[in-house]
Protein backbone atom coordinates (compact mmCIF):
# COMPACT_ATOMS: atom_id res chain seq x y z
CA UNK A 1 0.00 0.00 0.00
CA UNK A 2 1.47 3.42 -1.12
CA UNK A 3 0.98 5.87 1.83
CA UNK A 4 1.81 9.85 0.93
CA UNK A 5 3.12 12.23 3.65
CA UNK A 6 2.50 15.71 2.95
CA UNK A 7 3.95 18.25 5.22
CA UNK A 8 3.04 21.40 5.72
CA UNK A 9 6.09 22.95 6.68
CA UNK A 10 8.63 23.44 4.26
CA UNK A 11 11.37 24.72 7.08
CA UNK A 12 14.74 22.68 7.45
CA UNK A 13 14.13 21.81 11.11
CA UNK A 14 10.58 21.21 11.22
CA UNK A 15 8.60 19.30 13.78
CA UNK A 16 6.02 18.10 11.61
CA UNK A 17 8.44 16.75 9.53
CA UNK A 18 10.32 15.10 11.75
CA UNK A 19 6.60 13.32 13.08
CA UNK A 20 5.96 12.33 9.25
CA UNK A 21 10.02 10.93 9.22
CA UNK A 22 9.24 9.24 12.41
CA UNK A 23 6.31 7.39 10.57
CA UNK A 24 8.05 6.34 7.73
CA UNK A 25 10.58 4.89 9.91
CA UNK A 26 8.17 2.90 11.99
CA UNK A 27 6.00 1.64 8.97
CA UNK A 28 8.12 1.93 6.36
CA UNK A 29 8.42 -1.79 6.57
CA UNK A 30 4.44 -2.19 6.35
CA UNK A 31 3.94 0.17 3.46
CA UNK A 32 5.42 2.17 0.44
CA UNK A 33 5.40 5.80 2.35
CA UNK A 34 7.25 8.86 0.19
CA UNK A 35 6.90 12.37 1.36
CA UNK A 36 6.01 15.12 -1.10
CA UNK A 37 8.27 18.37 -1.69
CA UNK A 38 5.76 21.34 -1.52
CA UNK A 39 8.45 24.05 -1.08
CA UNK A 40 9.41 24.24 -4.71
CA UNK A 41 6.10 24.48 -6.23
CA UNK A 42 5.69 27.64 -8.24
CA UNK A 43 2.79 29.88 -6.47
CA UNK A 44 -0.32 28.87 -8.21
CA UNK A 45 -1.94 31.68 -10.83
CA UNK A 46 -4.89 30.56 -12.76
CA UNK A 47 -2.42 32.73 -15.16
CA UNK A 48 -0.05 29.87 -15.43
CA UNK A 49 -1.71 26.83 -14.48
CA UNK A 50 -1.66 25.44 -18.06
CA UNK A 51 1.97 25.60 -17.76
CA UNK A 52 4.16 22.87 -17.01
CA UNK A 53 6.71 22.73 -14.29
CA UNK A 54 8.48 19.53 -13.08
CA UNK A 55 7.59 19.84 -9.40
CA UNK A 56 3.85 20.34 -9.61
CA UNK A 57 4.19 17.07 -12.31
CA UNK A 58 6.29 15.47 -9.59
CA UNK A 59 3.54 15.97 -7.02
CA UNK A 60 0.70 15.46 -9.16
CA UNK A 61 1.96 12.06 -9.98
CA UNK A 62 2.77 11.19 -6.37
CA UNK A 63 -0.75 12.08 -5.25
CA UNK A 64 -2.32 10.15 -8.33
CA UNK A 65 -0.39 7.30 -7.01
CA UNK A 66 -1.34 7.14 -3.19
CA UNK A 67 -3.47 4.80 -1.69
CA UNK A 68 -3.77 7.10 1.40
CA UNK A 69 -2.55 10.21 2.11
CA UNK A 70 -1.65 11.79 5.54
CA UNK A 71 -1.10 15.09 6.34
CA UNK A 72 1.27 16.86 8.65
CA UNK A 73 0.34 20.54 9.31
CA UNK A 74 1.76 23.20 11.49
CA UNK A 75 -0.18 26.23 12.54
CA UNK A 76 0.55 29.43 10.67
CA UNK A 77 -1.84 32.71 11.83
CA UNK A 78 -4.65 30.41 13.10
CA UNK A 79 -4.62 28.19 9.60
CA UNK A 80 -2.25 26.47 7.68
CA UNK A 81 0.71 27.76 5.76
CA UNK A 82 0.96 29.40 2.60
CA UNK A 83 2.78 26.06 1.05
CA UNK A 84 -0.05 23.31 1.99
CA UNK A 85 -2.80 26.24 0.49
CA UNK A 86 -0.59 27.18 -2.49
CA UNK A 87 -0.23 22.73 -3.45
CA UNK A 88 -3.52 21.98 -2.60
CA UNK A 89 -4.63 24.94 -5.01
CA UNK A 90 -2.04 23.44 -7.95
CA UNK A 91 -3.66 19.95 -7.12
CA UNK A 92 -7.34 20.91 -7.15
CA UNK A 93 -7.03 22.41 -10.98
CA UNK A 94 -7.25 19.83 -13.74
CA UNK A 95 -7.48 16.26 -13.19
CA UNK A 96 -9.04 15.43 -9.53
CA UNK A 97 -5.64 13.91 -8.24
CA UNK A 98 -7.20 14.16 -4.86
CA UNK A 99 -10.79 13.31 -5.58
CA UNK A 100 -11.56 9.83 -2.96
CA UNK A 101 -8.31 9.23 -1.61
CA UNK A 102 -8.29 8.28 2.01
CA UNK A 103 -6.52 10.84 4.05
CA UNK A 104 -5.95 11.13 7.67
CA UNK A 105 -4.90 14.68 9.13
CA UNK A 106 -1.93 15.24 11.79
CA UNK A 107 -0.38 18.34 13.35
CA UNK A 108 2.00 19.93 16.21
CA UNK A 109 2.77 22.67 17.37
CA UNK A 110 5.79 24.37 19.64
CA UNK A 111 2.34 25.82 21.99
CA UNK A 112 -0.20 23.88 23.97
CA UNK A 113 -2.68 23.55 20.67
CA UNK A 114 -1.02 21.55 18.84
CA UNK A 115 -1.82 23.43 15.75
CA UNK A 116 -5.94 21.93 15.91
CA UNK A 117 -6.88 25.49 14.38
CA UNK A 118 -4.99 24.62 11.36
CA UNK A 119 -5.96 21.24 11.35
CA UNK A 120 -9.68 22.08 11.20
CA UNK A 121 -9.10 24.62 8.07
CA UNK A 122 -7.22 21.67 6.56
CA UNK A 123 -10.38 19.69 7.02
CA UNK A 124 -12.96 22.09 5.81
CA UNK A 125 -10.43 22.84 2.58
CA UNK A 126 -10.03 19.21 1.23
CA UNK A 127 -14.24 18.98 1.97
CA UNK A 128 -14.10 21.17 -1.11
CA UNK A 129 -15.72 20.13 -4.38
CA UNK A 130 -12.71 18.63 -6.56
CA UNK A 131 -10.43 17.97 -4.00
CA UNK A 132 -13.36 15.92 -2.19
CA UNK A 133 -10.87 13.11 0.24
CA UNK A 134 -12.08 10.58 2.02
CA UNK A 135 -11.15 12.27 5.37
CA UNK A 136 -10.90 9.81 8.30
CA UNK A 137 -14.20 10.96 10.44
CA UNK A 138 -13.08 12.22 14.01
CA UNK A 139 -9.57 11.74 14.47
CA UNK A 140 -7.77 15.11 15.02
CA UNK A 141 -4.53 14.77 16.65
CA UNK A 142 -2.92 17.13 19.12
CA UNK A 143 1.04 17.49 19.65
CA UNK A 144 1.10 20.26 21.57
CA UNK A 145 4.95 21.33 23.11
CA UNK A 146 6.37 19.14 20.66
CA UNK A 147 9.95 20.89 21.29
CA UNK A 148 10.16 18.88 24.29
CA UNK A 149 9.00 15.70 22.38
CA UNK A 150 12.24 15.50 19.82
CA UNK A 151 16.09 15.29 20.40
CA UNK A 152 18.38 15.62 17.65
CA UNK A 153 16.44 16.11 15.16
CA UNK A 154 14.02 12.94 15.74
CA UNK A 155 10.54 12.44 17.50
CA UNK A 156 11.75 10.07 21.10
CA UNK A 157 8.91 11.02 23.59
CA UNK A 158 7.05 7.34 23.50
CA UNK A 159 3.85 8.67 24.72
CA UNK A 160 3.59 10.72 21.37
CA UNK A 161 4.96 7.51 19.13
CA UNK A 162 2.08 4.97 20.79
CA UNK A 163 0.12 7.64 20.03
CA UNK A 164 0.80 8.43 16.48
CA UNK A 165 1.18 4.37 15.81
CA UNK A 166 -2.49 4.40 16.85
CA UNK A 167 -3.40 7.03 14.67
CA UNK A 168 -1.95 5.16 11.61
CA UNK A 169 -2.99 1.65 12.61
CA UNK A 170 -6.55 3.29 12.29
CA UNK A 171 -5.99 4.96 9.68
CA UNK A 172 -4.99 1.26 7.77
CA UNK A 173 -8.56 0.50 8.35
CA UNK A 174 -9.87 3.52 7.24
CA UNK A 175 -7.92 3.25 3.80
CA UNK A 176 -9.63 -0.61 3.47
CA UNK A 177 -12.69 0.66 4.40
CA UNK A 178 -12.73 3.56 1.37
CA UNK A 179 -11.68 0.78 -0.59
CA UNK A 180 -14.57 -1.40 -0.47
CA UNK A 181 -16.94 1.61 -0.46
C1 LIG B 1 4.28 32.84 10.34
C2 LIG B 1 4.04 31.99 11.56
C3 LIG B 1 2.82 31.97 12.17
C4 LIG B 1 2.59 31.13 13.28
N1 LIG B 1 1.34 31.08 13.80
C5 LIG B 1 1.08 30.16 14.76
C6 LIG B 1 -0.27 29.96 15.20
O1 LIG B 1 -1.20 30.59 14.75
N2 LIG B 1 -0.48 29.01 16.14
C7 LIG B 1 0.54 28.24 16.66
O2 LIG B 1 0.30 27.38 17.50
N3 LIG B 1 1.81 28.43 16.26
C8 LIG B 1 2.10 29.35 15.32
N4 LIG B 1 3.39 29.51 14.87
C9 LIG B 1 4.45 28.73 15.49
C10 LIG B 1 4.59 27.35 14.88
O3 LIG B 1 3.78 26.44 15.60
C11 LIG B 1 6.05 26.88 14.95
O4 LIG B 1 6.84 27.76 14.19
C12 LIG B 1 6.22 25.45 14.51
O5 LIG B 1 7.53 25.07 14.85
C13 LIG B 1 5.99 25.33 13.02
O6 LIG B 1 6.07 23.99 12.65
P1 LIG B 1 7.38 23.35 11.98
O7 LIG B 1 8.35 23.17 13.11
O8 LIG B 1 6.89 22.08 11.43
O9 LIG B 1 7.90 24.31 10.96
C14 LIG B 1 3.64 30.34 13.80
C15 LIG B 1 4.90 30.39 13.17
C16 LIG B 1 5.10 31.18 12.08
C17 LIG B 1 6.47 31.18 11.40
Amino acid sequence: MKILGIVGSTRKGSYNKMIMNYIEEEYGNTYDIEIAEIGDLPLYSQDIELEHFDAVERVRNQVKEADGIIFVTPEHNSSVPAALKNMIDWMSRGKPVFLGKPALILGSSIGMLGSIKAQLHLRQILNTTGLALYLQPAEETVIGLVKSKVEDGKLVDEATKSYLNSKVENFDKWIKKVQDL
